[in-house]
């Protein structure tokens, strides 16, 4: 089965060809980071027309790269949430219009459980259960899954998701938006040793989260500092680490309370490469295995949808024509996949 999927849940285009048989046929990509440079942050409404002016020339270039037409394409699938209402409306309008004109069933995906998948894309793939540690601009999720759409949340964030910190910090250090590949690059110039931030929320019990207390931290540091380059990356770095190490400490914590020995890692903040680095190091030392997307596939992207659409339309999965999004949506209201 050929699954077309279609990202368009906040600032990123993403089209993609999954193949059930040959797996990633063609996968294309248009950032808005350009567009809403000058603003700071995400404009919703240049984002959705955006998304309307991207979405059929990207379609075009894969097929074009997948070397098929049309008619080779046996269901798609569309971003329906969660995300921004106007931009998850493009892609599904469109997604849903091409499966009537296309006569070929079509799925809304949830887009966290796309970024869950992400490492399936990869070799050698995770095997069910396995945590999954969701790390991205608008969600921070600690996941067990038992199988596809069978999902526990084991912690979450309180207050702010660790990309949405990263973000605000990089902001109010004076670094461009988006901040958190910024702030990342700045903080391996900095100092591990001139400033310490707490790991919030990791003395007491729990799995949940809370990053907003780090972000007024870096905020007081830089206020009260001579606010010269090395000390924006000195706080660069601590911020860095502290979010690292809370990320690094629960993990842990959960694969030892659910005795899973698998962790995913996925979402834009999964392409930070001292996450990365650290929770291989953990994951070797506790005799577990690491999964995680290629960076590409950390952050937001078709594939991920057209690889989770086409699970649930392999198995019948099939919704009526009503165009219907859901800017917030939990993952645990998804319904676990039924065996085919
Ligand atoms: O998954 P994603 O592309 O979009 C959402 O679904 O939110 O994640 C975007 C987030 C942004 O907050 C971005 O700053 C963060 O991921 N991010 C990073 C890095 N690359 C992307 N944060 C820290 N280090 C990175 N290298
Ligand atoms: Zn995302």
């Amino acid at each position: 089965m050929r699954v077309l999927g279609i990202e368009s849940s906040c600032d990123e285009t993403g089209l993609a060809v999954f193949d059930t048989e040959r797996g990633l046929l063609a996968h294309a990509l248009h950032s808005q980071i350009a567009l809403h440079a000058e603003y700071g942050g995400v404009v919703p409404e240049l984002a959705s027309r955006d998304h309307v002016r991207k979405t059929l020339p990207l379609l075009q270039t894969v097929l074009d790269e997948a070397g098929i037409e049309p008619q080779a394409i046996d269901g798609i699938a569309y971003t329906a949430g969660p995300g921004l209402v106007g931009a998850l409306l493009v892609g599904a309008s469109i997604g849903r219009s091409l499966a009537l004109a296309w006569g070929v069933p079509a799925v809304g995906v949830h887009h966290m459980e796309g970024h869950l998948l992400a490492p399936m894309l990869e070799n050698p793939v995770p095997e069910f259960p396995f945590v999954a540690l969701l790390v991205s601009g608008g969600h921070t999720l600690l996941v067990e899954v038992q199988g596809i759409g069978d999902y526990r949340i084991l912690g979450d964030t309180l207050d702010d998701a660790a990309g949405e910190a990263f973000d605000k910090t990089a902001k109010l250090l004076g670094l461009d938006y988006p901040g958190g590949p910024v702030l990342a690059k700045l903080a391996e110039q900095g100092d591990p040793a001139r400033y310490r931030f707490p790991r919030p929320m990791t003395n007491r019990p729990g799995l949940d989260f809370s990053f907003s207390g780090l972000k007024t931290f870096a905020l007081t540091t830089f206020q009260d500092s001579d606010k010269n380059d090395q000390t924006r990356a000195d706080i660069a770095r601590a911020f860095q680490d502290a979010v690292v190490d809370t990320l690094l400490i629960k993990c842990r914590r959960a694969l030892q309370q659910t005795g899973v020995m698998q962790l995913v890692i996925a979402g834009g903040v999964g392409a930070n490469q001292a996450l990365r680095e650290g929770l291989g190091k953990m994951t070797a030392e506790m005799g577990a295995t690491l999964f995680f997307p290629r960076l590409e596939f950390c952050t937001d992207n078709g594939a991920m949808i057209a690889y989770a659409g086409a699970c649930r339309l392999q198995v019948g999965e099939r919704q009526d024509q009503e165009i219907v999004v859901r800017p917030r949506w939990s993952l645990e209201e998804l319904s676990a996949l039924a065996t085919p």
